[in-house]
């Protein structure tokens, strides 16, 4: 599960409800924010990495995993502006970046990294995002990411994380293939693709992302699905939007479905072996990032598997974690 840390609202390290509810129900967090760019690479010669030990310290402490994410994401608001502005080797500045994250967490509980994220745009011809990244390196950034990643910390499983990749008939989808074969043929040292898997309540179905698992399990990959949320409300559908302003027994039956069935279709497709396990972006409906998304202003969701709790706890699970439940041990 996705958290909060460091200086942000309801961090986990605070919020002894929500460490009981995660310690109970998962294995492995992930933060939310606090180790992406700009947090842990303020300044040029400032590497930040208090906050980020101090949640990796509380995993551990619980017996937890932690996901690593993300080295190498194009968001505005993620990189840091003194990178924007760099005038010097950028190729360098970013294999010193990654190199220094990654060994600095090398022997802890963080198992996994996203090392680069969401580098695919399939409108343009070679499917390379132009992000500051592209723009100043090529497409060879990713590649010197996950070389610079294994170098630093050669037991650390590495993958290339993305959204919108869950239907395996898209565009975008023909683009990651070409991306990954292509790090394969120069074996880079990449062990997975990560699906975000923010999905909508009715697409993309289940068969089009089993087409695009199976895609990934046959180059010998692993899947992980990296950031699974299911709101019911749906921007992008063309009808009148909110479709749902309140959420019924009917609603949070139709969510429980979906939970179930994506569930399914990843251990369907997966075999053992090539699972990187699935997280879900955040704990409880109210806290999730998708309530403030310029596209969903306005309108209330419930995308997440618990309920927020009351001034003491505990945090009352949804119905959908029943569906997830009851994939995991295949009902
Ligand atoms: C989101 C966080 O959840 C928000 O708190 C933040 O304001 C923006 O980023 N894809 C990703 C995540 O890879 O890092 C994003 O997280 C959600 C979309």
């Amino acid at each position: 599960v996705a958290v909060s840390a460091g200086n942000e609202s309801n961090s986990v390290l605070d919020f002894p409800a929500q460490q009981e509810t995660i310690i109970q129900h998962f294995n492995q967090i992930t933060a939310g924010n606090i180790m992406k760019m700009s947090y842990l690479h303020p300044e040029e010669n400032d590497y930040f990495f208090d906050d980020a030990d101090a949640l990796v310290d509380w995993a551990s402490a619980n017996g937890l995993s932690v996901h690593g994410h993300t080295f190498i994401w194009h968001s505005d608001y993620q990189v840091p502006d003194w990178m924007t502005g760099y005038g010097g080797d950028f190729a360098a500045l970013l294999n010193d970046h990654v190199t220094t994250i990654a060994s600095h967490f090398a022997d802890t509980v963080v198992e996994s990294w996203d090392v680069v994220n969401e580098g695919i745009d399939e409108t343009e011809d070679d499917c390379y995002r132009d992000s500051l990244f592209y723009q100043r390196v090529g497409a060879d950034y990713i590649e010197n990411a996950f070389r610079a990643a294994d170098a630093a910390d050669p037991d650390a499983e590495l993958y290339y994380n993305d959204y919108s990749i869950e239907d395996g008939n898209s565009d975008k989808f023909a683009c990651l293939l070409q991306i990954v074969e292509g790090l394969l043929a120069d074996s880079v040292p990449i062990d997975g693709v990560g699906f975000q898997m923010h999905v909508q309540i009715d697409s993309p179905d289940t068969g089009a992302m089993a087409i695009a698992f199976q895609e990934i399990v046959d180059l010998g990959l692993k899947v992980k699905i990296t950031e699974m949320d299911v709101p019911l409300n749906n921007p992008y559908s063309g009808e009148p939007f909110p479709q749902y302003t309140e959420f019924t027994a009917a609603e949070a039956e139709l969510q429980k479905q979906r939970y179930h069935d994506i569930v399914e279709t990843y251990l369907d497709v997966v075999p053992v072996d090539q699972r990187g396990g699935i997280t879900v972006w955040g704990l409880w409906d109210s806290d999730s990032w998708l309530l403030s998304m310029p596209e969903r202003a306005g309108s209330d969701d419930w995308p997440l598997l618990f309920t927020a709790p009351g001034p003491e706890g505990p945090f009352a699970p949804k119905p959908a974690l029943q569906g997830f439940g009851d994939a995991l041990m295949g009902m």
